[in-house]
């Protein structure tokens, strides 16, 4: 499991957190989750990490969703389970007393731009691409995407993207509120630890203090109960024809054939 997840530690307080799995894009199963998991309490604690910057491993991917062929064979109460894992790793990311910079290179979808979602901000390279596909799996966002889309985008244009479960590119991204900057493809990574630097140089009580402060601001703290619901409403789809048909059309490479309601 911890071998799915690499820790970089470059200098002046600035780790990169790799997903590793570029074969699979980096999709989210449990063992990343789980690693993903343990690896931020670590540094959540580890006075000598300022800014954390969270990634995936190859050029394709940030992380192109929850596992689908995992979630495929899954019942409600594990889908619940898996819901709530993810959950923990995103309000670690966003309520740690350490700034959280997700790196987008390539596809961030579903769970992977719910993911980038909960980081303090997103940078992302020219050809990144964001959104929110799990409708046409036959399911909702699991991972906070229905709370803090809104949040960032508002209602009505995270409901347009999450009913039409369609991909958008780093500009419209950065239109729409969803992402903070783009920036050019070639040496991404470095401009992106640049940045992550001058941040570090700052004081990290301050930094921290005002993470907090501007998320209390956010009613990031009123997160909670929605998490809940999205938990039991993801779940509760789970078993469902339309889930099954969603994921099953995934694994085979065809174009999944809904029933109606
Ligand atoms: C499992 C995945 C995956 C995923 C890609 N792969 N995404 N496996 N789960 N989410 C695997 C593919 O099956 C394939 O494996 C390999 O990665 C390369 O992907 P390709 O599809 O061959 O690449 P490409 O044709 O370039 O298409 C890229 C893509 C497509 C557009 C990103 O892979 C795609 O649509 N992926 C699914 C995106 C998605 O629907 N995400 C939302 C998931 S639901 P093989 O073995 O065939 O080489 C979700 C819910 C979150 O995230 C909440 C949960 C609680």
């Amino acid at each position: 499991m911890s071998d799915l997840i690499q820790l970089n530690r470059l200098e002046s307080g600035v780790v990169e957190l790799v997903i590793d799995r570029p074969e699979a894009l980096n999709a989210l199963n449990v063992g990343v989750l789980l690693g993903l998991k343990a690896k931020l309490e670590q540094l959540a604690s580890d006075a000598s990490v300022r800014v954390i910057i969270l990634r995936g491993s190859g050029e394709k991917a940030f992380v192109a969703g929850a596992d689908i062929r995992e979630m495929q064979t899954m019942g409600r109460s594990d889908a619940a389970q898996f819901s709530r894992l993810g959950h923990s790793v995103c309000l670690l990311l966003e309520s740690m007393p350490k700034v959280t910079i997700a790196a987008v290179q390539g596809f961030a979808l579903g769970g992977g731009t719910e993911l980038a979602l909960a980081c303090d901000f997103i940078l992302a390279a020219e050809k990144a691409q964001f959104g929110l596909p799990e409708v046409g799996l036959g399911v909702i966002p699991g991972f906070g995407g229905t709370i803090r889309l809104a949040r960032a985008v508002g209602m009505a244009r995270a409901k347009e993207l999450v009913f039409g479960g369609d991909r958008i590119g780093a500009a419209e991204a950065v239109q729409l509120g969803l992402i903070r900057k783009v920036l050019p493809q070639d040496g991404f990574f470095d401009e992106v630890r640049k940045q992550a630097a001058r941040i570090a140089r700052n004081s990290l009580s301050a930094v921290s203090a005002a993470k907090s402060l501007m998320n209390e601001f956010e009613e990031t703290s009123g997160v909670h109960p929605k998490v809940d619901a999205e938990i039991q409403r993801f779940s509760s789809l789970f078993g469902t024809p339309d889930q099954k048909e969603g994921m099953v059309a995934f694994s085979e490479k065809r174009t999944a054939r809904f029933e109606g309601l």
